[in-house]
């Protein structure tokens, strides 16, 4: 882990909620949501598409204002992006005119470490995400679930203490998400950072989390929160695990319910 001293990364969102005006139009995207996330928690946020999963972590990330509520990371208010949060998309946010060891090092670089320094950072990641036989290729010569890797090690190369996760893997085949799954829990265990991740997938928020909060739209709210109590390492035979499998059907009807 590097630039451990300083980790903590308890988040705190009290009240929020989001409205949304276009023209004569208004649209509740969020209303009260209050969630606390400790510091090295891995949870997820499930929910249909449109209840208001990516507003929530895009307010998180301070890429976006809530209309109303109060957020912290670590009793500190949110007001704008900051190094304190790492976000990796759906989409490939790479540059693809750098090289996979480059789009590490972007962020360090730009906040003027220096470049043994930057080296030692982006060695470090490329360990951890398995790539460092990778580090002079170019984006377009990886593959997807490659080029999730590198958005994940350029994230954590700017020391944050939370990472936020949008749909991550949605883009990715299954059997490559199923990998990309288990690298992300790897990684999380080396780096003790907050994850708050973001998916439509029952198994693969079961798989991941230590605990699911289930958001329902209409307006976007938090429905249910679980707990997960699955053994703390996750092999992939955690999947056909009794409670596993209980979960999953729990989610599924709780999910399908609030369809009908
Ligand atoms: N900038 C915006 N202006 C108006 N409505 C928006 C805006 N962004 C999101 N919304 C609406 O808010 C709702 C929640 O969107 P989003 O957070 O993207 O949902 P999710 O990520 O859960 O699919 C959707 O109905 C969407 O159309
Ligand atoms: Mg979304």
């Amino acid at each position: 882990m590097i630039e451990s001293a300083a980790k903590a990364g308890e988040i705190e969102i009290k009240g929020v909620g989001k409205t949304y005006r276009t023209g004569k139009s208004v649209f509740r995207a969020l209303d009260e949501i209050d969630l606390t996330i400790g510091a090295n928690e891995f949870v997820t946020i499930l929910g249909p598409s449109g209840c208001g999963k990516s507003t929530l972590l895009r307010i998180v990330a301070g890429l976006e204002e809530a209309s109303e509520g109060e957020l912290s990371v670590d009793a500190e208010s949110i007001v704008g992006p900051g190094a304190d949060r790492g976000m990796v998309f759906q989409g490939y946010t790479l540059f693809p005119w750098l090289t996979v060891r480059q789009n590490i090092e972007y962020g360090p670089k730009l906040r003027g470490v220096p470049i043994l320094d930057r080296r030692k950072i982006s060695n470090h990641y490329l360990r951890i995400t398995r790539l460092e036989s990778f580090a002079n290729h170019f984006p377009k010569q990886l593959s997807g679930g490659m080029k999730q890797r590198v958005a994940i090690a350029r994230a954590l190369a700017n020391g944050p203490k939370v990472l936020l996760m949008d749909e991550p893997f949605g883009a990715l085949d299954a059997q490559t998400k199923l990998e990309m799954q288990e690298a992300l829990l790897e990684v999380w265990d080396k780096e003790k950072t907050t994850v708050l991740f973001i998916t439509h997938d029952i198994d693969e928020a079961i798989f991941l989390s230590q605990r699911i909060v289930v958001m329902a739209a209409g307006p976007g709210r938090v429905l249910r929160e679980y707990r997960v109590e699955l053994p703390a390492e996750r092999t992939p035979e955690v999947r056909e695990h009794p409670d596993f499998m209980k979960l999953k059907r729990e989610l599924a009807s709780l999910l399908k319910h609030r369809e009908e």
